[in-house]
């Protein structure tokens, strides 16, 4: 039997959260392979972590391992696919002269992470895996339709929209979507994926701003796991993209952001959004809710008012 005694710290605090129900299965094997040397030291510790808990005689923990370990085994490259990916896209602060430069550091790094794993370098969770993005992306789109986000006549656009994965997912589902990045690589793949669906277009965004849409010309905005680099690039553009956005939502539209920044600090990222949504006259409707099952994402709803208020 594996000693216990000499589980890695991290891996330990990762396997006791996962168990505790924390976070979905694949969002805990991407954090593991993280913190894990190798994959080999990532299976040990799900054995030790098991046979500790076995001896406790805590099945709950027995199942949570067992499915973490089914994922394992079906996944052989997801501990080299996520240390890879990992490795391009930094979560630190940027230090840059200048926003535009930070934001082309970013678009860079998403131009040779699409290279190594297109499905990973959009949603690492998915371990590189298309069946398990296409959970995700279907679970965060019944979502939205759930909102009363989609329908054939809605016009969407999708900030950051990589892959084009809500694109391909969303095209029969509404009117026209327009999908924007500032990484060319992730472009190029999206518009070969969604080729064939005249609704869709897609734009590369230089810089800090957004493209020069019609103002007031859409009736849904949403932004999955960009905001996060928005904020890296330079602490002041997440309030330059609400202006942009309010800008761009017909009156009533909605702002959908899943995941506002990679901070770990939930209270802090509500607080700076109510903040934002205030000062860009927009209701905030949901703010850090985890409404998914596969994925982690935290919700923030934001809607623009029918009128203008005084
Ligand atoms: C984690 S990926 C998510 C892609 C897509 N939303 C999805 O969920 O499949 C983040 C995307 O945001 C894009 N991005 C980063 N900074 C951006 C910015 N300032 N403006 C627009 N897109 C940005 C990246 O190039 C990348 O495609």
């Amino acid at each position: 039997m594996p000693d216990s005694s000499r589980l890695p710290l991290a891996l330990e605090q990762l396997l006791c959260a996962y168990c505790a129900g924390a976070m979905p299965a694949g969002v805990a094997l991407m954090q593991l392979s993280m913190a894990a040397s190798n994959a080999e030291e990532l299976t040990t510790a799900l054995d030790m972590h098991l046979s500790r808990h076995v001896e406790d005689g805590d099945p709950s923990t027995a199942h949570r391992i067992d499915e973490l370990n089914a994922l394992i085994s079906s996944s052989p490259d997801a501990w080299q696919t996520v240390r890879d990916v990992a490795a391009m896209l930094t979560h630190e602060p940027a230090q840059h002269e200048n926003p535009e430069a930070a934001v082309r550091h970013i678009a860079a790094a998403f131009d040779r992470a699409v290279s190594i794993s297109p499905e990973g370098s959009v949603a690492l969770y998915s371990l590189g895996r298309r069946d398990l993005l296409e959970e995700a992306t279907s679970e965060v789109v019944e979502f939205m339709s759930s909102l009363d986000l989609v329908g054939h006549d809605r016009v969407l656009l999708d900030i950051g929209c990589g892959i084009g994965r809500f694109e391909l997912a969303l095209a029969s589902r509404a009117g026209r979507i327009d999908g924007v990045d500032v990484s060319a690589g992730m472009l190029d793949l999206a518009r070969r994926r969604c080729a064939g669906h005249q609704n869709v277009s897609f734009h590369l965004c230089r810089g800090a701003r957004l493209p020069p849409f019609t103002p007031a010309s859409f009736d849904c905005i949403f932004a999955v796991d960009s905001f996060p680099y928005i904020v890296q690039a330079d602490p002041n553009l997440p309030r330059l993209y609400l202006e942009e956005s309010e800008h761009l939502l017909k009156p009533g539209g909605d702002l959908l952001i899943l995941n506002f920044s990679y901070r770990s600090d939930p209270g802090a990222d509500a607080r700076d959004v109510e903040n934002l949504a205030c000062l860009n006259r927009l209701e905030p409707l949901r703010v850090g809710e985890r409404p998914f099952q596969v994925w982690d994402g935290r919700v923030f709803h934001l809607r623009k008012a029918h009128r203008r208020l005084a």
